[in-house]
């Protein structure tokens, strides 16, 4: 294949392109490639598609709260100032890649300060370190220049914000079992600040039961995990679960957690609906369907992300409720079509939820028992509330009403007559057939998603990606749309 060379974009459209590589764990050609292929398929569709291609990049990177206010051309990267960063680093290969945070970091904003290992300065020497954090690298526990004032205490007291990048399976161990007998570890056990870990390790380092039970007992004690990512591994002929995730991932992740992004939608009302529903046939047998939720959930925690004060209304999932966000358990669709009448008036409605159609007429009071001779009961099914038509439709309905088509053949048309049918401003269309080619689990329970935005002006089609990225940039187009509406 011919190579690309990155050169005549401008700077901003290089920036967000190498952003949204390192999201997406390639090289700024391979993602390059990735979108001029998508653009060729016609996946972008067929008119102006380099503009589309910018307009793709900026409205992701935007959505993740990656964009970068742009003055007289220049970026101007936002966001960080005025924050405190100790960032601790343990000693792996990946330990270089902390030098590329601190500059990140600190191009943000950030004061950052480097905590680093006996180990770390096996890989990278604190000279290094000093320099780009142009301050002092802190490195013993008993250090007389430090410890006159508690340092380790000061460490903590002085960020608003730990990370360790890179979390070696030592590290991780000695915090899971509140080990405190070096630098790293006493100021991570003295600490009452958040903590962001950023793992690296080899990837049957990071599969051992012992890896596994750290990290669980850390994330139970209300650490952050970023990372690791799957890929290729330093060491040669080594692949496999366990790289750190890129220095912008870890810093659109210390983004998160200090809650520094733009914030559109503070002051608005959103109703998102997730999940299957559950219709009883009796008191243990139910009818149900294959969605997780992990759609829905992602876009009410990107909702939240820009400010929105989110009401989730979620069938019965496996999955969190998603931080920041008001959650309201239910399980038949009567009950979903309730809880959200209750939420109106709404700035927005966002109806992700694969709500059951039908349920049967009468559930049955008591299990239905198997009796010899009697045959298979039959269920008469009646019709469930249509609660986008109903909300489409209603009185108080919301400036802005989304709705979710789930599809097996025949996406676009049956998106559009629900479109018309539903009283909707915008469907959401995703094929969920077997042959659908997204992801290797399929769009329903899988982690990604292909859509198709309808709307009155035509059909928009976004490229595969993940689900949370499919969040991120529907959140950012609803932020848009209600700029444009006056409650
Ligand atoms: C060449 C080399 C590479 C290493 N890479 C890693 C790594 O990527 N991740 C890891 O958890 N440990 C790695 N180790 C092992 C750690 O350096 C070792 O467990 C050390 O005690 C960690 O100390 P620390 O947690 O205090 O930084 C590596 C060791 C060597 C010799």
């Amino acid at each position: 294949m011919a190579s690309i060379t990155i050169r005549n974009l401008d700077d901003e459209v290089k920036e967000l392109l190498r952003r949204l590589a390192a999201e997406n764990d390639r090289s700024m050609e391979e993602q390059a490639r990735v979108m001029i292929r998508a653009a060729v398929e016609g996946q972008l569709g067929s008119a102006g598609r380099i503009d589309q291609i910018e307009q793709t990049l900026r409205e992701l990177a935007s959505a993740r709260g990656l964009a970068t206010p742009v003055v007289a051309g220049k970026i101007m990267p936002r966001g960080l100032s005025g924050k405190r960063i100790l960032l601790i680093i343990g000693g792996g290969i990946a330990a270089y890649k902390a030098l590329d945070l601190i500059r990140r970091l600190r191009e943000r904003g950030a004061a950052v300060r480097v905590l680093m290992t006996s180990a770390a300065q096996e890989f990278i020497t604190t000279l290094s370190a000093g320099a780009l954090s142009a301050d002092h690298v802190f490195t013993e526990l008993f250090d007389r220049q430090n410890e006159h004032d508690v340092g380790h205490i000061r460490l903590s007291r002085e960020a608003d914000l730990l990370v360790v990048a890179p979390a070696t399976a030592d590290l991780m161990a000695k915090l899971a079992n509140g080990h405190a007998n070096d630098l790293a570890s006493t100021v991570l056990i003295a600490t009452d600040k958040p903590v962001l870990i950023a793992p690296a390790m080899n990837p049957r380092m990071w599969a051992h039961p012992a890896t596994r039970r750290n990290r669980a007992t850390l994330q139970k004690d209300g650490v952050t995990f970023v990372g690791p990512a799957k890929g290729e591994m330093a060491e040669s002929n080594e692949a496999g679960e366990g790289r750190m995730a890129e220095p912008l991932e870890i810093v659109a992740a210390i983004e998160a957690l200090l809650d520094v992004g733009p914030k559109p939608l503070s002051g608005r009302k959103i109703i998102v609906t997730s999940g299957p529903t559950h219709e009883p046939i009796d008191p243990v047998r139910y009818i149900a369907n294959r969605s997780s939720g992990k759609q829905g959930h992602a876009i009410a925690a990107a909702l939240a992300r820009l400010g929105a004060d989110v009401h989730l209304v979620s069938g019965p999932v496996g999955i969190a409720d998603p931080a920041g966000v008001k959650t309201i358990h239910v399980e038949r669709a009567q009950e979903m079509r309730d809880a959200v009448e209750q939420l109106l008036p709404a700035d927005a409605a966002v109806f992700v939820a694969a709500v059951a159609d039908w349920r049967t007429e009468n559930s049955a009071g008591e299990k239905i028992k198997k009796v010899a001779g009697e045959g298979p009961p039959v269920l008469r099914m009646v019709e469930n509330p249509d609660i986008l038509a109903g909300v489409g439709h209603h009185s108080q309905r919301p400036g802005l009403v989304i709705g979710f088509a789930a599809e097996t053949r025949d996406l676009l048309r049956n998106a559009e007559a629900k479109l018309k049918k539903k009283g909707a401003d915008l469907i959401v269309a995703n094929d969920v057939s077997q042959g659908s080619g997204v992801g290797s689990s399929g769009v329903m329970g899988g982690d990604r998603n292909r859509v198709r935005i309808v709307s009155k002006a035509g059909v928009e089609e976004w490229p595969e990606m993940s689900k949370d990225d499919v969040a991120a940039r529907l959140a950012a187009l609803i932020a848009e749309r209600l700029k444009t509406i006056v409650v």
